[in-house]
């Protein structure tokens, strides 16, 4: 029952996440200090009284959920970030066009905005939005022409159309009402339809009485020869004439349709330059996909029809084990993309709603030398729809683990001393990635050989490193082992938090340069041998190493990831190197080995797995 406006004084609470106002008697404008709530996460306004227009929120780039539905909003569509996960504006006032932007949101997974008066075209691309599930436009005056071959996005699982001014075919994809899709399209001018439809020209009438026309260059023309042609209407009023602006509405819209054809990536869109915001987007998504996450496909939320058909019912034969986070599936999806699917079975009641914070989360943990999230999916009760189990949709990596190259993996080759560089570089650029490249870092990630992954090209991927899947859930957090998550540190609180991943790395180079895996106990001793046989002779150093690159690794290279090695195992967490600094010296130790190759062996060869070892052993004798 809290009534009145709400106080200017809100920005004083300048790491407010979650503010929910629902249900109330607030009435009034909202402040405009809400534009600087930047860690505003979600934000829950509905059934109050609150009316005027909404401040700009494209300050909040955390929003994710924004509900203001049953007010009196409007009537401008807000401004808003693009990472929205949930937009309901059902039930206000609002009465503009939907701004092309919306297009670009492409975690939206629900848009509810309903019961309004907004005006202008449908875009399509809304439909084909890759996150969307929930999609109601119905009981507004939007305008346009579907078409029988437009796409849906697979994970749609409602539609509501109705009561609009569309026009044309339905589609084919929103044509099963199925168990899995609901939609509804009544009330709207549509051809060929099994539910109530108005006849064409009543659409037409109304949207010339709303002024359809949106705003933006390109349909200014447009505008105003609808507008022209609107007023010759009027003065003559003549059959004729109005038939010939139907046609010519027609026309108009169909062309401008046919120009921004729906895709299902948002990064496709830039190719029809459909808007310049959009098209932005589009690059700064595409610059994200090369800055790391090349070739991965944008995150989703994936259906469960999806994970079954994917993993055969999570057949016996598509089982990959059980680690220490959850049991592993592999699997294969509609569109042939290999993927593994981790399952965690929920032992406590959450909706999904709680889930929100650590999705968003999860759904960054995208790189090349990560095993890369691709989507997840809740399964839930049918009873109180909480969560019973969550799917992680990983990439799938299919070289096997970085301890089947070495040695004593028996059953493979073996990498050569480059390609063991190589995969140090990896690992090394994915833990800083998992320390400084996701907001909060990920510490203490317990990584061992047999967590590291490699694929078709060789590139190291970590996996199983620590999934925020459950932390800062309060009391659960702790209970992190008994979800078979690793327990790994999100904070960096506790002082040189970030070394123990840099020890951790220094194993994995020991077991590298050995080319044994190794027992924790045993790390004291034989980083003690390698500390001896840096200052030793060269004969000496490399009589200690992997037989298997004894011959082709550069004295130089060799010694430089010995002296890493050392300092990473270093006993006191203070005096071991940070990640940058191991980066940098792995680096270096790559160059002088590549520069001796280079000047040994003139021929190039490309092959992963080279057979050197006996063109390099000539050059050494
Ligand atoms: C807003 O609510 C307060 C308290 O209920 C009331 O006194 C005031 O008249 C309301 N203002 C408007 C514009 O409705
Ligand atoms: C979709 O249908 C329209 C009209 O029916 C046609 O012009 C267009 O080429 C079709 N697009 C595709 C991708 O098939």
């Amino acid at each position: 029952m809290f009534s009145g406006h709400l106080p200017e004084w809100l920005d004083s609470f300048p790491a407010l996440a979650v503010l929910s106002l629902k249900n109330n008697l607030f009435n009034g404008s909202l402040p405009d200090s809400l534009s600087s709530l930047e860690t505003m996460r979600i934000l829950s306004l509905s059934h109050n009284n609150f009316y005027g227009s909404v401040p700009d929120l494209r300050r909040l780039t955390n929003l994710q959920v924004l509900e203001m539905d049953n007010n009196a909003f409007g009537p401008q569509f807000p401004l808003l970030g693009d990472k929205l996960v949930t937009l309901v504006l059902r039930n206000n006032k609002f009465r503009s066009s939907i701004p092309g932007e919306v297009s670009s949101y492409y975690q939206l997974e629900r848009l509810d905005i309903s019961a309004n008066t907004f005006v202008g075209p449908f875009q399509l691309e809304l439909l084909s939005l890759p996150s969307i599930a929930y999609l109601n436009i119905s009981g507004n005056k939007l305008t346009g022409m579907l078409f029988e071959n437009l796409s849906c996005s697979p994970g749609l699982e409602a539609v509501d159309l109705s009561s609009n001014l569309l026009t044309g075919t339905l589609p084919k994809c929103l044509m099963s009402n199925t168990n899995d899709r609901t939609v509804l399209y009544d009330r709207n001018c549509l051809e060929e339809t099994n539910q109530n439809q108005h006849a064409p020209p009543f659409c037409h009438t109304e949207a010339i009485a709303v002024g359809i026309v949106p705003e933006g260059k390109k349909h200014k023309r447009v505008s105003k020869a609808v507008l022209s042609i609107g007023i010759v209407c009027v003065t003559f009023g003549g059959i004729a004439i109005v038939a010939l602006i139907f046609f010519i509405i027609r026309r108009v819209n169909f062309k401008t349709k046919i120009k921004s054809p729906p895709t299902k990536l948002i990064s496709e869109n830039a190719a029809s330059g459909y808007t310049s915001k959009l098209l932005s987007d589009a690059r700064y998504i595409s610059q994200n996909m090369k800055f790391g996450t090349v070739g991965l496909p944008p995150y989703r939320a994936f259906s469960l029809d999806e994970i079954v058909a994917a993993t055969s019912n999570f057949d016996t034969a598509s089982f990959m084990g059980e680690g220490s986070q959850g049991k592993l599936h592999r699997g294969q999806l509609k569109d042939g993309v290999l993927v593994a699917i981790r399952s965690v079975k929920m032992t406590k009641s959450y909706s999904t709603q709680d889930f929100m914070h650590n999705i968003e989360l999860i759904s960054k943990y995208r790189h090349r030398h990560l095993v890369s999230v691709l989507g997840h999916c809740f399964e839930c009760y049918l009873d109180d729809s909480s969560v019973s189990s969550i799917f992680i949709v990983f990439e799938y990596v299919p070289n096997g683990t970085l301890k089947s190259w070495i040695s004593d993996g028996h059953y493979r080759k073996s990498l050569t001393w480059t390609q063991r560089i190589e995969a140090a570089i990896g690992v090394a650029k994915g833990i800083q990635f998992l320390h400084t490249g996701i907001v909060p870092g990920v510490y203490s990630n317990n990584l061992k050989i047999t967590d590291v992954l490699l694929d078709q090209n060789f590139t190291a991927k970590i996996s199983s490193y620590g999934l925020p899947l459950l932390s800062n859930m309060g009391k659960v957090g702790q209970g992190n082992h008994s979800s078979g998550f690793k327990s790994s540190s999100i904070n960096k609180s506790v002082k040189n938090e970030d070394k123990s991943d840099v020890y951790d790395f220094g194993v994995i180079l020991l077991e590298l340069i050995l080319g044994r895996t190794i027992k924790s106990r045993n790390v004291k001793t034989l980083k003690d041998l390698l500390q001896a046989s840096i200052t030793a002779d060269g004969e000496a150093r490399r009589s200690i190493i992997d037989p298997a690159v004894r011959k082709a690794c550069l004295d130089q290279s060799l010694k430089t990831m010995m002296e890493i090695c050392v300092r990473c195992l270093v006993k006191e967490p203070a005096e071991r190197p940070s990640i940058e600094d191991v980066l940098w010296n792995l680096q270096f130790a790559a160059q002088v080995q590549d520069a001796w190759r280079g000047d040994s062996l003139s021929s190039s060869d490309g092959s992963p797995i080279s057979p050197l070892a006996s063109r390099r052993m000539a050059f050494h004798h």
